[in-house]
């Protein structure tokens, strides 16, 4: 089993929010990981198990909260050696580093998978917020659950920047929201 190698996607996985994604971990030359331990973990977080898979059954008793019910392996892929895993209902708080270790005893190999979570926020909305001293009124711009962080510009009718204050961001686990 020396030769065998685990093998991943090429770079990074974006995913959009709500979708599902398989994040891809395969044995190559394939062999069957029908007997082998699969353990799917996120990197950097205290409740890490993402999914067990070892003695030819899944083992997510220890399976961190927020992935209950939202993974799985594709069972007949398993004997090609294709230990990919499912998510479903991506979250933005899936976004992060996974590993995925595939361990057979006399040998154990794993990679490391990068994934972010793309996700629009709300429509923006537009309040008046004050009247200024030289007899204008103060706009602000506000909107939530964006992921990556947004751009907020105020334009004129002509699509050109007008000037504006410094965008107030706030992340939360919904993403960033925003106020300009
Ligand atoms: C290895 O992969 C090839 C191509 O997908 C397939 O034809 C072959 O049956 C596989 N071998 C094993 C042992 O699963
Ligand atoms: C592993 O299985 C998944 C689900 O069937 C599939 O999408 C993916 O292409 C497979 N990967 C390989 C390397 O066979």
């Amino acid at each position: 089993t020396e030769h065998l190698k685990l093998f991943g996607p090429e770079g990074p996985l974006v995913a959009v929010a709500g979708e599902d994604l398989v994040l891809p971990c395969f044995i190559r030359p394939n062999t069957s990981a029908v007997d082998m331990t699969v353990e799917w973990f996120k990197l950097y977080v205290d409740d890490s198990l993402v999914h067990l898979y070892k003695d030819h059954e899944d083992r997510n008793e220890k399976q961190a909260q927020s992935y209950r019910g939202r993974t799985s392996l594709f069972k007949e892929e398993l004997q090609k050696g294709n230990a990919s895993l499912k998510l479903s209902a991506v979250r933005v708080s899936d976004e992060g580093e996974y590993k995925c270790l595939v361990d057979d005893k006399s040998w154990s190999n794993d990679i490391t998978i990068h994934v972010t979570v793309e996700v629009l926020g709300s429509h923006p909305v537009i309040m008046m917020e004050s009247y200024d001293n030289s007899g204008g009124i103060n706009l602000v711009c506000e909107s939530r659950g964006w992921n990556p962080e947004p751009e907020v510009l105020w334009l004129d009718r002509e699509g050109a920047t007008l000037p504006a204050e410094d965008t107030q961001t706030h992340r939360d686990t919904e993403g960033f929201s925003v106020k300009r």
